[in-house]
């Protein structure tokens, strides 16, 4: 019996221990592959879509743009008549960007964006997302947090 065990060369434990082995370390390996896709992928999440109200009259002056931290949203006057509003939320993994002189710099790992949010280094994967704007009544501009649209996406606002 000994001897038919031994034909191959290994015995039967030795196969069934070697095969248990293989499987735990292929079982690991698919693990830690799942891990590394989940941690790969951003998992930007941008909350309940908000919309908050800005009066035209406390608008930036042509050229100029206004920061507003606590919806994480800076307004830019293109000219008299056009703004834009552009998502300060890093398309990462959300950390709030800073502007800085080149563009948007995010804090937490680096994504370096030009002035109109496009990606110009680190990993952010897209560019950082314009927003919608309506005009509504009382002077003032509604600009909701919860769209995103393509870069220089300017609204008419007089
Ligand atoms: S959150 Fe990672 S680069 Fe911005």
């Amino acid at each position: 019996m000994a001897n038919k065990e031994k034909k191959d060369g290994r015995s039967r434990r030795e196969l069934i221990t070697l095969g248990s082995a293989f499987g735990l370390m292929g079982i690991a390996g698919l693990g830690s592959a799942g891990a590394l896709f989940k941690y790969m992928m951003p998992v930007v999440s941008y909350g309940t879509p908000q919309k908050f109200l800005v009066p035209v009259e406390d608008l930036p002056d042509v050229g100029d743009e206004m920061i507003f931290d606590d919806m994480k949203v800076v307004v830019r006057r293109q000219t008299d008549k056009e703004v834009a509003a552009i998502s300060l939320v890093c398309t990462h993994l959300g950390c709030t960007v800073n502007r800085v002189e080149t563009g948007f710099l995010c804090p937490c790992h680096g994504s370096q964006y030009d002035s109109d949010g496009i990606v110009v280094g680190g990993p952010a994967p897209k560019t950082l997302p314009w927003l919608d704007i309506k005009i509504v009544p009382g002077g003032q501009i509604e600009i909701d947090t919860g769209t995103s649209l393509p870069e220089n996406s300017f609204f008419e606002v007089a």
